[in-house]
């Protein structure tokens, strides 16, 4: 690798069931606690923090003590709500992580939420781990030592023997999904082998363990991708509205962005292209933004667009280099590709296009056929397409909202449509 070619921190989201302790996890990979200052410990929606290598050096002794020398720049880690926020973080073609860490409550185990990560982990491969949180939670357990695996050898009988039940449970139920899973400690090629990490966010057991896996699957093996591209491209995450203005919050995931740099972002129908007013990046370790020239992936940013009109959160969107044609012609594509409706089927809305993409594909598996479909709440128009169908197709007169709710006027309006919503995909599916 040539000091030209840049490599980009790897986008690491961690993902899992309802209060398992991701914001924890974060948290105590960051030295954070941002979990502390949250409405009622309940993450509300997805965020992103930059840690630098000095951060995580500081954070994980371990890879100066084994002296290993790391050429990615950091981590970009995003934290996701524990209700249905893990399949928003899709880019064209894939994942928008690079790495995800799956967290599980190791007392409590594969819950519907954790469920569904798996399911979009199997069709997505990406590579994954497992942390296993809130070791400290079983019975008699106590810190012995800063070493993870000396920790746990040296619990007392009975509280390793609850221990290894629940990781022999665990490996048992991922061996269903297709996973050979093993405690990290026993892994020979990560690749082919999910590696399982105890931790505590609580006690900081395990972290400096799962950051050096981290760190060195990302060195390892995820190299190639992580070179700096030439095209800066990201993902909308969120419209949000603050005195006023709006911004466009999103994941710059490749290439370099300039505020005077023009971007075109896909819609549902015609691409639309912009200028942007302002840009503003993450600080490192904070959720606070300040305004930059350029910035570089991997990163989380803030624009004011100038055209706004028509965007909605999960649209990808790309720099123009006197190939706008060209761009919007792949845009479109994309988005027809993955959005084709069907002759006949039932009607679908989600709150971002990843999390409808990901319906779509769940859906698909199960063979049902989708009609009409698109990101927001469920409206007017919904109920009259379910209407159309009650009288010409009746078993399809149903309405799946991934996350999102009704209109009050469709509430007031519904007679007869049936409308199934939930924060889980599969749970939807089922019904
Ligand atoms: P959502 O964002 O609501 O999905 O939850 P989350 O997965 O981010 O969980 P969060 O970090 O908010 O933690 C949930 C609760 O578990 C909090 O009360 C934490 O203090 C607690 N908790 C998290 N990690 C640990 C741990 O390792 N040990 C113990 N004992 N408690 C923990
Ligand atoms: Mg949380």
């Amino acid at each position: 690798m040539t000091s030209e070619s840049k490599i980009r921190q790897p986008i690491i989201t961690i993902a899992g069931h309802v209060d398992h302790g991701k914001t924890s996890l974060a948290d105590a990979i960051r030295n954070t606690k941002v979990q502390d200052t949250e409405a009622g410990g309940i993450t509300q929606k997805i965020s992103f923090t930059k840690i630098s290598l000095e951060q995580i050096k500081k954070q994980c002794p371990l890879i100066e003590k084994n002296n290993i020398k790391l050429e990615i720049p950091g981590f970009l880690f995003i934290d996701t709500p524990g209700h249905a926020a893990f399949s928003h973080l899709r880019k064209r073609g894939g994942s928008l992580a690079d790495i995800v860490i799956l967290l599980i409550d190791i007392n409590e185990g594969i819950k519907p939420q954790t469920q569904e990560v798996i399911e979009l982990l199997k069709i997505s491969k990406i590579p994954f781990i497992i942390a296993l949180n809130k070791i400290d939670n079983i019975s008699g357990w106590r810190k012995q030592s800063e070493n993870l695996k000396e920790n746990i050898e040296s619990q007392s009988v009975n509280t390793k023997m609850q221990f290894q039940e629940k990781l022999l449970t665990l490996i048992g139920s991922l061996h269903h999904y297709g996973f050979n899973a093993k405690p990290y400690y026993e892994i020979s090629d990560f690749t082919k082998e999910l590696a399982l990490i105890p931790c505590s966010a609580k006690t900081k057991e395990g972290i400096p363990e799962l950051i050096l896996t981290l760190a060195g699957i990302s060195e390892k093996f995820l190299k190639k991708n992580l070179t700096l591209g030439k095209i800066a491209k990201g993902i909308i995450l969120e419209i949000k509205k603050e005195k006023d203005m709006l911004y466009a919050e999103s994941i710059l995931y490749d290439g370099k962005l300039n505020v005077r740099d023009e971007i075109v972002i896909a819609t549902f129908n015609e691409p639309i292209v912009s200028k942007i007013r302002v840009l503003e990046e993450i600080l490192p370790i904070s959720s606070k933004f300040k305004p930059k020239d350029e910035v570089s992936a991997s990163t989380g940013i803030r624009m004011q667009i100038v055209n706004k009109d028509n965007i909605l959160p999960g649209m990808p969107f790309m720099i123009i280099n006197n190939n706008l044609e060209e761009l919007k012609k792949e845009l479109k594509k994309e988005i027809g590709e993955e959005l084709k409706t069907d002759e006949r089927g039932i009607i679908i809305k989600a709150d971002s296009l990843g999390s409808l993409e990901a319906l779509i594909t769940l859906l698909k598996q199960e063979n049902i056929q989708i009609i009409k479909l698109g990101i927001g709440n469920i409206n007017k128009k919904d109920l009259i397409s379910a209407e159309t169908n009650l009288k010409e197709d009746p078993i399809n007169a149903v309405i799946l909202g991934f996350n999102v709710e009704e209109d009050e006027e469709v509430k007031k309006l519904n007679k007869k449509i049936k409308i199934i919503k939930d924060e889980v995909i599969y749970k939807i599916i089922q019904e």
